[in-house]
This record gives structure tokens, C-alpha cells and sequence, in this order.
């Protein structure tokens, strides 16, 4: 059974033949899977939960930058690149799928992490190395900088090409056209067990919300998108307009969002970014525990901690469709056994 009209397929076909237009390499696998979370659901006594799998993208343990990274690292291709520099956080979910993708289409990579190199190698980092970066450490942002450009050079003397993947400029638009192609996926798969969603809860601080957002006013639809951040460092609706905007015109569409159109809770990062709390721990038990679903303590634990809080404020009737996007992480669960360890 499938419920999507005329109208919504038209428009899907539409935006997908504008992206087409978009130099691309395939590296996720898609469309993920997306099912439902009944014994969650029961537990918490409320909606029907639906689970996006955008953990299960298919490239060294997935996630929602698999996605983008099928438009940034087809805009490096032109420059035909020996090797991909990239700077990211210590613990950086993107750095170890960037590297993944690289290796994936024979590229080699000079990682540049920002922090001091850790007594114990965990998590992300762990996947690094298996993955065969070369994995460097700066002290801070300038540090950081000054030793893409130092690889660069060092790159060149060898005869290479190199690439600085934070110099591309594709990482906020492609981030938003992957999630206008992840809700078309969701819309369709729903459609196919004739279930309409009320609300779509990601874990997002705007790159991955423009393009939610911007799918709700392109297929009219009548969900709620409810995004939740993992750090304070941006004001997040007005990053997501701007972004959205920026993606509208990328994709020759004449049309306007505006910050207080987009939802955005930033009451679930608790201490800080990459600080387990207790709301988000409670929640990764209880996707582990009800569905054999891992979640992260540093992103999607926090998302689905609001989206437990707002069930249990009792916020959606039993009948209401709600759809969680697992956007990956996994990995950090590692880095925070100590959460874990024990009953
Ligand atoms: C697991 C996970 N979820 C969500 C996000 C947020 O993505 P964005 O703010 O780009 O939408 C990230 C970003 O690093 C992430 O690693």
C-alpha cells in the first residue's frame, strides 16, 4: 500500500532531478532502513515510534555524513587528489567516515585532530587508525590550521596532489540536500505501511535541519520537524535559515525560510558538547534495552532523551506517527564504557 500522492510524487522527482544535477560519487548505502520501535513504544506508553537508519549507511560503522560526503568529496575529485587533508574534533563521528569514504575511492588522508592524543585509544580514534589515517594532533583551532597547510606543503614536496576538505565549500549545502533525500526516503517507506508522521525528531545543530525544514515546505507536508542540538557553539535557527537558503538557491528554488520557523532544542545538550548526561544515558539504555537499537551518549542520546521527555509530558496521542533519524555515532559508546560497564 502506498499512500504518497500524484502531486508529492511529482514534486519528489522534481528535487531529485535538480540534485541529479549536482556532481555526485556513490558511497552510502541507501535508502537506509526504516522501521518500526514497537517495544519502545509500549514502554513509554505513547506514540507509534518509527526508526530511520542512518546509523547503518554502510561506510566504517555509517552515519549522516556518509551522505554529504557523496557531494564534498565529488567536488575534491576535480582536483584530482592524491590525498585528503581534514581537520575535525578528537572524537569526530565525521572524521572517521570522511576517512572510511577516502579509502573507499583509493585516496589516502592526513587526519588533523584537534586535542592531545588520549592515554587510552577509543572510539572514533580507534577506527582511525584501523582505517589507516595519519593521524595527527593540534593543540588548538590555529594550531590546527596552521598544520592543514603545513600537510599540504608537505603533500606538494612529494610530488601530490592534496586536498583541505575544510576549504571545500560544499559541506553545509550537501549536508542539507542528503536530508532533503533522507525525508524523501522516510515519506516513501512510511508511505509503503500507510503510516503518516506527526513529528520527525533528529539530532542536528543545523546542517542536516535545513534540509528537513526545506522538506517540509517543498512536499507541503503537514509534519513537525523537531531537531536537537549537541552543543551551544551556534544559534542554531538562525544557521539552519541560512543554510537552507544557501542550499534553496544551490538547487534553483525561489523560496525564503526564516529562523522562527525552525524548532531546535537546546535544553537536552546538558553540560556541554560531548558530555553524557543523565537524560541522554537513560535514553540510549532504554533504545538498547527495548529495541537492541545502540545509540550514542554525545548526539542521538540526547535527541531521543527530548523526544522521550516530550512523550512522557504527553505531548502525542497513541495514534501519532513519530520518527526518530539514528544519525550514527556508535562508536562513542566505546569511548564512555564506563557508562555501560555494569547492570
Ligand atoms: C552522530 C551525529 N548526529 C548528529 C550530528 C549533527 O549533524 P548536523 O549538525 O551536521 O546536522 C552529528 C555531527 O557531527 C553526528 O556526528
Amino acid at each position: 500500500m502506498t499512500t504518497l500522492s500524484d502531486e508529492t510524487r511529482a514534486t519528489f522527482a522534481d528535487i531529485r532531478a535538480r540534485i541529479a544535477t549536482i556532481p555526485r560519487v556513490s558511497l552510502a548505502l541507501t535508502p537506509t532502513p526504516l522501521h518500526e520501535a514497537p517495544q519502545l513504544a509500549r514502554r513509554l506508553g505513547g506514540p507509534r515510534i518509527f526508526v530511520k537508519r542512518d546509523d547503518l549507511t554502510g561506510v566504517a560503522l555509517g552515519g549522516n555524513k556518509t551522505r554529504n560526503l557523496e557531494f564534498r568529496l565529488a567536488h575534491a575529485l576535480r582536483d584530482k587528489p592524491d590525498v585528503v587533508i581534514v581537520g575535525l574534533d578528537l572524537q569526530s563521528n565525521s572524521a572517521r567516515q570522511t576517512i572510511g569514504c577516502c579509502n573507499k575511492l583509493g585516496l589516502s588522508t592526513i587526519l588533523v585532530l584537534e586535542g592531545k592524543i588520549p592515554n587510552e585509544i577509543q572510539g572514533n580514534l580507534l577506527v582511525d587508525y584501523l582505517l589507516g589515517a595519519d593521524v595527527r594532533f593540534a593543540g588548538d583551532r590555529d594550531e590546527q590550521r596552521r598544520m592543514l597547510d603545513d600537510a599540504a606543503s608537505e603533500v606538494r614536496a612529494q610530488g601530490l596532489v592534496p586536498h583541505i576538505l575544510n576549504d571545500n565549500p560544499m559541506f553545509d549545502v550537501a549536508s542539507a540536500i542528503a536530508y532533503i533525500e533522507c525525508t524523501m526516503e522516510c515519506l516513501e517507506q512510511l508511505a509503503t505501511v500507510g503510516a503518516t508522521p506527526r513529528t520527525l525528531y533528529m539530532s542536528s545543530s543545523g546542517k542536516g535541519q535545513a534540509g528537513l525544514v526545506l522538506a517540509k515546505r517543498l512536499f507541503d507536508a503537514s509534519f513537525e520537524v523537531r531537531c536537537v542540538t549537541a552543543t551551544r557553539e551556534h544559534s542554531v535557527p538562525a544557521r539552519t535559515a541560512e543554510i537552507a537558503n544557501r542550499t534553496a538557491a544551490r538547487l534553483g528554488l525561489e523560496l525564503r525560510i526564516s529562523p522562527d520557523e525552525v524548532v531546535n532544542f537546546e535544553g537536552y545538550v546538558g553540560q556541554d558538547y560531548g558530555i553524557p548526561n543523565a537524560a541522554g544515558n537513560e535514553a540510549v539504555k532504554l533504545f538498547a534495552e527495548t529495541e537492541g537499537l545502540i545509540l550514542d551518549p554525545v548526539y542521538t542520546g540526547k535527541c531521543a532523551a527530548a523526544m522521550i521527555d516530550h512523550i512522557r509530558r504527553g505531548e502525542f496521542d497513541r495514534q501519532d506517527v513519530v520518527l526518530f533519524i539514528h544519525t550514527g555515532g556508535v562508536p562513542a559508546i566505546f569511548t564512555h564504557h564506563h557508562l555501560w560497564g555494569r547492570p
